[in-house]
């Protein structure tokens, strides 16, 4: 029997909407336009499904975290800065019991030190940074491989 294709949701954090604009010699020059399309290429390569959000509102990505269970099998997300801040948002990730794959444009431990501390990443499954979009695209296959041996 055909197996169904995995559902990921995939969640961009506060200020990135503002990619390709937004201090473009940390975070490139490419849009979140850009890299929504780019996973979505790699997921059909990949036969998964995505879904791809942005919200500036940490109650909102809390909100669809806890919507994704039983709907999506996995969470790939940037939480942004809220990666440094937010327990709510760890706790979120921990109570829904998907994978979950960190990303981040830049390379944090390369930055500022209030960057250095992710308060999501001990409960994600692990974390890509410092590739620009290609983090994304190395998150989405990290998921798919782990989704394929479950
Ligand atoms: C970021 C890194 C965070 O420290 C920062 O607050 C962001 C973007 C990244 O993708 O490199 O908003 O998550």
């Amino acid at each position: 029997m055909a197996r169904r294709r995995p559902r990921i949701l995939v969640l961009h954090g506060p200020n990135l909407n503002l990619l390709g604009t937004r201090e473009p010699a940390v975070y490139g020059k490419d849009t979140l336009a850009d890299v929504d399309r780019e996973l979505g290429t790699l997921a059909r390569e990949l036969s998964v499904a995505i879904e791809c959000r942005q919200s500036n509102h940490e109650g909102e990505l809390i909100d669809r975290i806890q919507a994704a269970r039983g709907r999506f099998d996995a969470l790939l997300i940037n939480p942004g800065g809220l990666t440094h801040t937010s327990v709510s948002l760890r706790d979120a990730i921990a109570a829904v019991e998907l994978p979950c794959v960190e990303v981040h444009l830049s390379n944090v431990h390369a930055r500022e030190e209030f960057r250095h501390r992710s308060l999501t990443a001990a409960v994600c499954i692990g974390a890509v940074m410092g590739f620009g979009k290609t983090s994304y695209l190395l998150g989405l296959r990290a998921l798919a491989a782990r989704l394929a041996q479950a």
